[in-house]
């Protein structure tokens, strides 16, 4: 139980002694107390004023007064106004701290049988993955992560943008300016490789249409009329009527792609149970294209395009259908919406896709339950904002985005440099080093990503983000090897954890400022599965580190003269170091036992 319930709780009972009125524990405002005020939470007693008929100060010091006289666990109390602060006895925090410590898996729920999809990544395959799918990947995996500690059965899920005119694009360049090239031939890495190809693609074009401008055509006309753009639709059109030989290409450059996908999402430590290809369900949105027209929901123009009229919502016409049958980007989304509800039958799905597609999921969410599906209730976006870097940092080889591996090689690499200056490493045999450099490497990155709000457009400054002594991943890393070295005893740590008597124990205001904190993991947990928020995850276990870092710095662990001290703050070591962890687990980010 949080101290939130267990206040709230008896705050309803009291309430119910009183005041013979029944109230639910959720409806009870506690708030944090105020930091100039003796207490460690207040409750907000204004409400209960209808029913004491007295003013907020004398209910509050009522309810206060029987609180201390029924319940052990409130020590002391004062109010200030309406607000009632309440001082929690140590014997509870006590408690608190040997229950933690008994219990397999704290804070972590069991599963209460809901079931969320989330869908990640969902990459194009024309090239690489960059800096916005780091973001991505991240986010995804951080939320499947918290949404199972938090009870849920988590499915994630890819849905792979294979098939389009994007990837015909690469394939035509390859065909024509490739020479037979492979990854293993050119030692470059599949995706790689297929990018550069996509990119060719565009430069030759482009050289085609200032040509045909040169020549006197309209802009607008030479973009559709030059060679390579027809050919490259030519070959769409192939691809949709099975084509062998554009079907085999096809297959070869995207198993390429796939090839060096992994790589990627391997080195990001994140995985899929589901993956979800395009080419398979592109065309699955023609039938709710029919439902909707039957129902009357949509309707067909003279030219036979179909449509929603949005306008009553407060959106625009939308296009559904195409004046010659072929879908487009939300027929697509409608399709694969009702597929994974057929598959899974889950409670939530959740789409962590860029804010630039935040109209494109307003209009998805709306035509869904428009169309009377119960389900898209529980549909949700998680939108996330840009990622700049610092300028004149790292263009990709294309030079227009960040690339992906670059960028992980290029923060390992940093790590490698940061870690040998510190003269922390040395003694480290070489393998292990460079598991350290790559567990700090990528810590600073996940790190300096995830501790800002999804929703914000965040500036990644590899410097700043590995700085041992700022808010970052290695920060807390360096504090959870900090404490493993303090648990080390006679060459290892116990397996078993220590154990001490209570009763003999009064706290000091660093021992009890952590146990507040260690008692709110599980709440925590709670708070960022609801909103979807790893920030809230990556935030306390910053300010969790911060606090254990001063108790350890002014309380002697080890060296306490007392031997019940001793066992007693060896245990707050242990069960914070537990925490640091498995906390940084949720966000996708390991720690090293030394560092
Ligand atoms: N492949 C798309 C892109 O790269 C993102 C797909 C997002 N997911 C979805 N169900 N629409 O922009």
């Amino acid at each position: 139980m949080t101290i939130t319930e267990f206040v709230a709780g008896i705050t309803a009972e009291t309430i119910a002694a009183l005041y013979n009125e029944t109230i639910s524990p959720s409806s009870v405002t506690l708030n944090e107390t105020r930091k100039e005020f003796e207490g460690d939470l207040t409750v907000v007693s204004f409400p209960f004023t209808r029913f004491s008929k007295k003013s907020p100060e004398e209910t509050a010091r009522e309810l206060g007064a029987y609180m201390q006289s029924r319940y052990p666990e409130v020590a002391r109390f004062n109010v200030i106004k309406g607000f009632l602060n309440l001082v929690i006895s140590d014997a509870y925090w006590l408690g608190r701290v040997q229950a933690i410590s008994a219990s397999e898996n704290y804070g972590i729920r069991s599963r209460s049988g809901a079931k969320v999809m989330i869908e990640y990544s969902s990459p194009n395959t024309n090239k690489p993955l960059h800096l916005g799918h780091i973001r991505n990947n991240l986010l995804g995996y951080s939320v499947a992560r918290i949404l199972e500690a938090a009870g849920y059965e988590v499915i994630k899920c890819n849905l792979v943008n294979d098939r389009g005119i994007h990837i015909c694009k690469s394939m035509l360049a390859w065909e024509k300016f490739g020479d037979g090239e492979t990854p293993e031939s050119a030692g470059i890495k599949g995706d790689h490789l297929v990018g550069k190809y996509y990119v060719l693609f565009d430069r030759k074009y482009k050289e085609q249409v200032s040509e045909l401008v040169n020549g006197g055509m309209p802009e607008e006309e030479a973009k559709a009329a030059a060679p390579l753009m027809r050919e490259a639709q030519e070959m769409l059109k192939r691809w949709e009527d099975g084509d062998q030989e554009v079907v085999s290409l096809w297959k070869k450059m995207n198993g390429w792609v796939y090839e060096g996908f992994d790589h990627t999402y391997r080195k990001l430590g994140v995985d899929f149970d589901q993956v979800y290809y395009e080419s398979e369900t592109y065309l699955l949105g023609k039938d709710l294209v029919r439902e909707g027209l039957d129902k009357g929901v949509f309707f067909r123009k003279a030219d036979g395009s179909v449509w929603i009229d949005l306008s009553e919502d407060g959106l625009d016409e939308k296009l559904l259908l195409r004046a010659d049958g072929t879908s487009v980007y939300i027929t697509q989304d409608l399709g694969t919406a009702q597929l994974k509800y057929d598959d899974y039958r889950m409670d939530k799905s959740v789409y962590v896709v860029g804010n630039e597609q935040d109209y494109h999921f307003r209009v998805l969410f709306l035509i869904l339950k428009k169309l009377g599906r119960a389900w898209a209730e529980g549909l949700y976006h998680l939108s996330y904002g840009m990622v700049d870097l610092p300028s004149g940092k790292m263009k990709s080889r294309e030079g227009t985005v960040v690339d992906a591996d670059d960028l992980i090689e290029e923060m390992i690499e940093k790590a490698r440099q940061n870690t040998l200056e510190l003269g922390k490493a040395h003694e480290l045999p070489e393998e292990e080093q460079t598991e350290l450099f790559r567990k700090v490497g990528m810590a600073a990155l996940k790190y300096f990503l995830l501790r800002v709000d999804p929703k914000k457009r965040l500036l990644f400054d590899p410097n700043e983000s590995i700085d041992l002594q700022g808010h970052t991943g290695p920060f807390i890393q360096y504090t959870y090897a900090r404490i493993r070295s303090v648990l080390e005893k006679g060459g290892g740590i116990a397996e078993e954890k220590t154990t001490f008597d209570p009763a003999v124990l009064s706290l000091n205001a660093d021992e009890k400022n952590l146990i507040i904190l260690l008692n709110k993991f599980e709440e925590i947990i709670g708070e960022a599965a609801e909103t979807y928020n790893p920030a809230i995850m990556a935030n306390y276990l910053f300010e969790l580190a911060k606090t254990y870092n001063k108790f350890y710095h002014d309380n002697p662990i080890r060296k306490a003269e007392d031997p019940a001290v001793q066992a007693f703050r060896v245990c707050l070591s242990e069960i914070t170091a537990d925490i640091i962890s498995r906390g940084m687990g949720l966000l996708g980010i390991e720690v090293p036992e030394q560092m």
